[in-house]
């Protein structure tokens, strides 16, 4: 199992300097881990996506670099070369990093794939972007109808963006 901690620990370092990408990543791996656990994902399955969750954004800063563009497309070309080194300094096994490199290479494309893990990775990061970006309801409700699948991620979409505003 890889450890998260120190794989966190390691993206901090990373991206030292750049408060607001560790803040992101670290609010993306809470809500994969949340949803992972209420879906019921085996422990292996859970351990690779939170893996993931935390390595995520990781390509940002050389797509920043070599494209001048943190657009998705260049974060997944990107994030699986910075991720994989990190990968091996926690000792993730082949068949794991295989498949958090995979994650990573796809998070911002939707129709990549139906597997669980992969589907609450996207909500997760949803749930993060939708708050940061100040994304309007009518964008939230899209996407409870077109991009989440998971029961857990649907109640935290409408607890967070689709209930009555909170007001005191
Ligand atoms: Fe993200």
């Amino acid at each position: 199992m890889i450890d998260i901690a120190k794989l966190t620990e390691l993206a901090i370092a990373y991206d030292a300097g750049d408060a607001r990408r560790v803040q992101h990543f670290l609010k993306v791996h809470a809500f994969c881990r949340l949803i992972a656990q209420r879906e019921g994902l085996d422990a292996h399955t859970q351990n690779t996506l939170e893996a993931a969750a935390v390595l995520h954004d990781i390509g940002i800063h050389e797509a920043e670099r070599k494209h001048g563009s943190s657009a998705g497309p260049w974060q997944e070309a990107e994030g699986p070369a910075v991720a994989a080194p990190l990968l091996a300094q926690v000792g993730a096994d082949p068949a794991a990093s295989e498949r958090i490199l995979w994650l990573i290479a796809h998070h911002h494309t939707y129709a990549a794939s139906e597997d669980t893990d992969f589907r609450i990775l996207l909500e997760a990061d949803f749930l993060v972007n939708a708050y940061e970006d100040g994304l309007a309801r009518e964008a939230c409700q899209t996407a409870d109808e077109r991009l989440f699948r998971t029961r857990t991620g649907r109640a935290l979409l409408q607890a967070l963006y689709l209930a009555p505003p909170y007001q005191p």
